[in-house]
């Protein structure tokens, strides 16, 4: 695999996406349609917070926790609606490509958030371990990649970090499933969760681990794009395990 060097990164070169100034190199998931599925639901996950077991102290810290972060969108497109709210955003970002991590943590400072979100390069919550107290988080989320690998076609010596934006194993949800089976030490309860997957891709794996989890699904919003609808659950843990 390629090695990592980092990229040179120019706010002139920065395009809006949903009021965010985004910089997005070529080795970086490009905000995409199950991005912007993430952004509708987050946008409706926000609005509805006073309601929701978060209805916090408003000075009160939300914890959050991103897996996945690529451009670092969703984790800014948090922290800045948070604050807008009048909730103190704590926001804990990782992606296993350091070229995501160096461009996500550019364009929090580009937007003035970068009190407010911490990226670390790592896989799933393995940051964490290493940096970080193991607070749980009221809120998980991810868009993972979700599509069926080509080991055929993309072998270790041919392998590009953008790779890392949509393989998610052979069958496709491999990768989400190893993020599930870390999650449960790091979710509050009630804590939320959310997770982007495909119709394209068999479901019932994913699924039978939420519950798991004990993680109930609330809604699945979906979006069809070219050969497959892209699905979105939230759901929330609502007793603990055992
Ligand atoms: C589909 S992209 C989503 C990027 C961004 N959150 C968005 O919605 O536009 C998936 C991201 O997950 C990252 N990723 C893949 N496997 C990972 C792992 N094991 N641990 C952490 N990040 C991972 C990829 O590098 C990529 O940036």
């Amino acid at each position: 695999m390629e090695k990592f060097k980092p990229v040179i990164l120019d706010e002139n070169d920065a395009f809006d996406y949903f009021n965010l100034q985004l910089v997005v190199p070529n080795q970086v998931y490009t905000p995409s349609d199950d991005t912007d599925l993430s952004i509708v639901f987050l946008k409706k996950w926000i609005q509805n917070i006073d309601q929701s077991p978060y209805s916090l102290e408003k000075s009160q810290n939300i914890r959050i926790f991103e897996m996945g972060v690529g451009s670092g969108v969703l984790s800014l497109y948090l922290a800045s609606r948070l604050l807008q709210k009048g909730y103190l955003p704590e926001i804990i970002g990782v992606d296993i490509n350091p070229i995501a991590v160096q461009t996500a943590q550019f364009n929090a400072e580009l937007n003035g958030l970068e009190k407010y979100i911490t990226f670390y390069q790592g896989e799933f919550f393995s940051p964490l371990i290493n940096h970080h107290n193991y607070a749980p988080f009221d809120f998980i989320l991810s868009n993972p990649p979700y599509l069926a690998s080509e080991p055929q076609i993309i072998d270790q010596k041919n392998r590009q970090l953008i790779d890392f934006a949509w393989e998610g194993g052979i069958n496709g949800y491999e990768v989400t499933l190893a993020f599930l089976e870390e999650v449960s030490p790091f979710l509050k309860c009630p804590g939320d969760f959310m997770l982007i997957s495909s119709s394209n891709i068999d479901q019932t794996p994913i699924k039978s681990h939420l519950k798991k989890l004990n993680i109930e699904i609330l809604e699945v919003l979906s979006t069809h794009k070219f050969f497959e609808d892209i699905l979105l659950y939230h759901g929330r843990r609502i007793r603990k395990i055992g």
